[in-house]
């Protein structure tokens, strides 16, 4: 069973800290697309040679993402239980920001996104063309082509469309959960709580800007794709 309200509290703080810090490090390397295709694609074949290593971090994400989603489910359950008669309206409390209000709603959305968007980049499995694309690098090692199947994916505005629309949801997320996070790890106290009630906006901002800066570059032709040996 869970632990305690105060021990799930924490709990789901140190488990939004290691997805926070999976998308900070995701964010780092996606951006290395901006080098050009010799820079990510030696990224991404560097992070292959990780081996098992890199599946020990994958399963330790998946368990950071189920614990995370189960702790909001008995979290949410307690607090009903608490508080049967339940909510009449949200504006009951409008101090609260429209972020706070919708963390349920925002987090179905970003898993769903995150479903889809293995189902595009990693399993491939909505466009099976992007398995042949195919690196070579100036030492002669081969990889996958991860910067012309960015190039590729962001060249339908539709997808484009859809991942900015998801890093709308992920920014109202991070906007009210990195502040929550910092409250909940005894971190605030009366002469840094407004410093810190900005670091959540600001913080979710910058992952913001940097996610959606991909799409938009490739779509507005700001990045090219690039000729290279396939096959
Ligand atoms: C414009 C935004 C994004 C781009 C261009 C992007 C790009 C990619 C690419 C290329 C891969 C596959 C890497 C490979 O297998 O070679 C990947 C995997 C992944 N992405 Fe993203 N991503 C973006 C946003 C996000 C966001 C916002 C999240 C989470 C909230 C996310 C979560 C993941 C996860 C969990 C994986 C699987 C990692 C693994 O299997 O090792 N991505 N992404």
């Amino acid at each position: 069973m869970f632990p305690s309200a105060v021990g799930s509290k924490l709990l789901m703080a140190a488990t939004g800290l290691a997805i926070l810090l999976f998308v900070l490090g995701h964010l780092a390397g996606n951006l290395q697309f901006f080098g050009g295709p010799d820079v990510i694609n030696t990224y991404a074949l560097h992070l292959r040679d990780l081996g098992p290593l890199l599946w020990v971090a994958r399963l330790g994400l998946l368990a950071a993402f189920a614990l995370h989603l189960s702790l909001a489910v008995s979290l949410t359950r307690r607090n009903s239980l608490a508080r049967p008669e339940g909510y009449a309206f949200q504006t009951d409390f409008p101090q609260s920001s429209v972020a706070s209000r919708h963390m349920w709603l925002t987090g179905w959305l970003i898993l769903a996104f995150v479903v889809f968007h293995l189902a595009h980049f990693t399993f491939q499995w909505t466009h099976p063309e992007y398995r042949e694309l195919h690196w070579k690098a100036s030492d002669g090692r081969e990889g996958h082509d991860v910067y012309s199947m960015i190039i590729k994916g962001f060249s339908q505005p539709f997808l484009v469309g859809l991942y900015i629309v998801a890093q709308v949801f992920l920014w109202l997320h991070l906007s009210h959960a990195v502040s929550s996070m910092l409250q909940t790890l005894g971190l605030k106290n009366p002469r840094n709580e407004k410093l810190l009630d900005l670091a959540g906006p600001v913080l979710a901002t910058i992952i913001f800007v940097g996610y959606v800066s991909i799409p938009l570059a490739v779509l507005l032709g700001v990045v090219k794709p690039i000729v290279i040996s396939s096959g």
